[in-house]
This record gives structure tokens, C-alpha cells and sequence, in this order.
């Protein structure tokens, strides 16, 4: 397929900058019968049909996408594959959650096979909900990574993961050491990072399963290999922050913690931060460091309401998150219908621009890929998919009603989800 141009035409809908940091109509470019050109698997144009089309040589292969919108594959910035198949498991909030249901969960991964067929399956479920890249947890053994990676890799796909540190307060077979989760870590990155669209990120679980000097260690990877990520959680539930303050009576709040470790930075990425506050907000934004929000699983583990507004005055990079199993849906769709709600509760307006726009470009900003996906600029991943307005008898109506883009958008958040992704290309390939 080199040098193969082939182009897709149909209404095209991506985003260029933050709706909430540039006037509304300059944060999006739209086209209502839009082509988008392809060339080895990169994006080599995107604008008007009938303007690109006279330009191009009329051998081009031109598919078409009717009654629906093209627009790039969402991202998840923060997402467990081991938690899959424990998804709604039933009555605790976060810390309960963790003994009683997801380490016992996550033990099955020390077997490579059992992994595999996880990943096999949670890699599904993803891009039949039209998600093209995720940041995500493993477990704490680095088999675990092996077979996430190893299916990735089989599907082409722009994936980050890497193996959780945790060596106190979790069963014993749960726990690795200082040492050994130093050691498996630095192997997994020297055989995975930048291999293919594959990127690794030390992933220490969260402070109350880290000592000091493993949250050092990390630091110190992060020192020794300074494009991988780092990927934890954060100020996600109140006992949970009680219990860090208890744990390293030394440390100025939770977020201190891992700053104190040198944990914080571009490629940094902080799971819920539900509880921030001001001057943690603002050391994320001076490290130019991301939260990821994760509206599921902080209304389904009773976490509270993010709090969209602080993070925007700190201009902190926000992405949006799922995070399977304590998150109740693989689809960014069904993600943006709740996270619109959770604002609500709060008093305040998610805009469909606003939520769109965390699902592809802010997520891109978020994991410091823009360029590479979340748009549609030239010499991105063509990673793209295509919504469908008539899957459902509902959203057919619905939209049939819409005035605008601006509703069309709200609609498509408010009532889509998987059935309603027509279509998921990976590098310009229908999968
Ligand atoms: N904090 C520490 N581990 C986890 C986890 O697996 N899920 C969530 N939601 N929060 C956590
Ligand atoms: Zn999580």
C-alpha cells in the first residue's frame, strides 16, 4: 500500500486549538461534504470536497461516508485492560473496591496466555467504540505489558502502557520490590518503547502502594529515559487522600508526593484529581503536567464531580478517561454524556465543542502526541472513525431535528455510544 493515496468523503468535523482558550469557531475546522486524503497511512489533506478533488489526479480511490460524521479516533487517558471483565462490580467506593474486588482481579495476570486473551478482547471493545489510542494500566507483572503489547503491536495501534509498581499495602502476590519493579520496568521499555506506535509509561499504581524510594526509582527511570510517560492517580477519593496525608506526614498534600519524587512533567498524566487544590493545580500547569477526568468512574465509585472549571483557570492539559473496571463504559461517547452531567451537578455548562474536543485534540495535548493524532493536520496517524446519525431509530430522529453542528454534537454525546461508530480506521486502514 506505499505511496497509495486513497481519500474518504463525507462530513468531516476536527479540532485545531481549545474551544474554552479561542473563540469557539476558531478551535474546530468543518466540512459539510468534506474529503480527507490519505497517503501511507498519514493524513496529506483535509478540507472541502470540491475544492481538494480538482487538485487531485481523478485516479484517486474517493470513498464515501453518508448520514454520518468523520472525525479522529478517540483517545483514553486513563484505562486498566486487566479490570475488563471485572467491570461493575457491585457497592464500593474506591478503596473497598480495590481490596474486594480488583486485586484479587488482577493476580490472574502473572499467566502471559490469560493476559493475551484480555487484551485480545479489551482492544475490541475499544475500537468498537471508535477509540484508537489509550494510555493504560497493566498489572504489576510484567507479563502483563508482554501480552498487551504483543496484541497492540498485531493490530497496528498508537498504544501506551506499562507495568504498576506497588510494593506495600496490597496482598503479598501482588507486590514487586523496589528493586525488581525498577528492573522490570527498565526492560520492558528497552524492548517496547518507540517500537512501532508503541510507548511505555512507569506506572506506579498510587502512593499508598509505594514506598518513598520506589516512587525514587521512578523517578529516576523517568530520569534515565526522558520520553516515557508516567502514568498514576491521583486525589481520586477522600479516605484515599486521608490515607496519603497519614502515609507521608512529610509531604505538603497528595500531589507533593509524587513532586517530590520528580514524577511531574510534559509526559506526566494524573488519573481523576476529583479533590485538587489551587496550588496543586497550579504546580500541574507549571510542569506542564495532564489530569485525566474520568466521569464513569468517579460518579460510579461515588468519587465526586471534577472540577473542569479549576483546571481550566490553572490551564492545566486535561484528556478524557474511562478507566475500566472502576469506569462503566469502553465508549468516549457514553464518557462525554456523563461528564456533561457531572458539570451539571456542579453548576456549569460542558460545551459539545469543549467535549469533543477532550476527545481527540485534548487527549492528543494531554499525552503530548499532538500532531502525530487527535487531528486531522497534515502528516498526522490517519487513526479516524465515522459516527453514525441513523443507527439507532432515536438518534435518527433526533438529529433529523438539529439546526446545527452545535446540537448535532450535543445529540451524538448525549444518546451515542458503540452502535453508533459505523466505522474505526487504523493508519487510513478500515479494521
Ligand atoms: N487507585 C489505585 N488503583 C486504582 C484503580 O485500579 N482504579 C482506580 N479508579 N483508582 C485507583
Ligand atoms: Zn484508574
Amino acid at each position: 500500500t506505499h505511496n497509495v493515496t486513497k481519500a474518504y468523503r463525507g462530513e468531516i468535523l476536527h479540532f485545531v486549538a481549545d474551544p474554552a482558550k479561542v473563540a469557539e469557531e476558531a478551535s474546530y475546522q468543518y466540512f459539510e461534504d468534506g474529503l480527507l486524503v490519505i497517503k501511507d497511512g498519514l493524513v496529506d489533506a483535509v478540507g472541502n470536497a470540491s475544492d481538494l478533488l480538482a487538485s487531485l489526479p481523478d485516479t484517486i480511490d474517493v470513498s464515501r461516508y453518508e448520514n454520518g460524521l468523520i472525525m479522529p479516533g478517540f483517545i483514553d487517558t486513563h484505562v486498566h485492560y486487566p479490570q475488563t471483565e471485572m467491570i461493575a462490580s457491585y457497592g464500593e467506593q474506591l478503596l473497598e473496591w480495590l481490596e474486594n474486588y480488583t486485586f484479587p482481579e488482577e493476580k490472574q495476570f502473572a499467566d502471559i496466555e490469560h493476559g493475551k486473551r484480555v487484551a485480545e478482547f479489551f482492544l475490541t471493545q475499544l475500537l468498537d467504540a471508535g477509540t484508537t489510542t489509550a494510555l493504560v494500566f497493566g498489572t504489576v507483572h510484567k507479563e502483563s505489558v508482554d501480552a498487551f503489547f504483543t496484541i497492540a503491536q498485531q493490530k497496528k495501534l498508537r498504544m501506551i502502557c506499562g507495568k504498576v509498581l506497588m510494593n506495600q499495602n496490597c496482598p503479598d502476590d501482588l507486590k514487586d520490590t523496589t528493586e525488581s519493579g525498577y528492573a522490570d520496568s527498565k526492560a520492558l521499555i528497552e524492548k517496547w518503547h518507540n517500537t512501532d506506535r508503541l510507548q511505555y509509561a512507569v506506572t506506579p499504581r498510587f502512593a499508598p502502594t509505594c514506598s518513598t524510594e520506589q516512587l525514587n526509582k521512578a523517578g529516576e527511570l523517568l530520569k534515565e529515559y526522558p520520553d516515557v510517560y508516567l502514568h498514576t492517580h491521583l486525589s481520586e477519593n477522600k479516605n484515599e487522600i486521608a490515607w496519603v496525608s497519614e502515609l507521608f506526614p512529610d509531604s505538603d498534600g497528595y500531589l507533593d508526593v509524587y513532586d517530590k519524587s520528580s514524577l511531574l512533567g510534559r509526559r506526566s498524566v494524573f488519573a481523576h484529581g476529583v479533590h485538587l487544590h489551587d496550588h496543586e493545580c497550579q504546580r500541574l500547569s507549571d510542569t506542564n503536567s495532564a489530569v485525566a477526568f474520568c466521569p464513569t468512574s468517579n460518579l460510579f465509585l461515588g468519587s465526586g464531580c471534577f472540577n473542569l472549571q479549576q483546571a481550566e483557570a490553572f490551564d492545566v492539559n486535561v484528556g478524557l478517561g474511562t478507566d475500566i473496571g472502576a469506569g462503566t463504559s469502553f465508549s468516549m461517547l457514553t464518557t462525554l454524556n456523563e461528564g456533561y452531567k457531572t458539570q451539571q451537578l456542579r453548576g456549569n455548562k460542558l460545551s459539545p465543542f469543549k467535549s469533543f474536543y477532550l476527545a481527540t485534540l485534548g487527549g492528543a495535548i494531554a499525552l503530548d502526541l499532538e500532531g502525530t493524532i487527535g487531528n486531522f493536520v497534515k502528516g498526522a496517524e490517519a487513526d479516524f472513525i465515522v459516527l453514525d446519525y441513523n443507527a439507532t431509530p432515536l438518534m435518527a430522529k433526533r438529529i433529523a431535528r438539529c439546526k446545527n453542528l452545535t446540537e448535532k454534537l450535543f445529540v451524538l454525546s448525549m444518546l451515542g455510544d458503540d452502535r453508533h461508530v459505523k466505522a474505526t480506521h487504523i493508519m487510513g486502514e478500515k479494521i
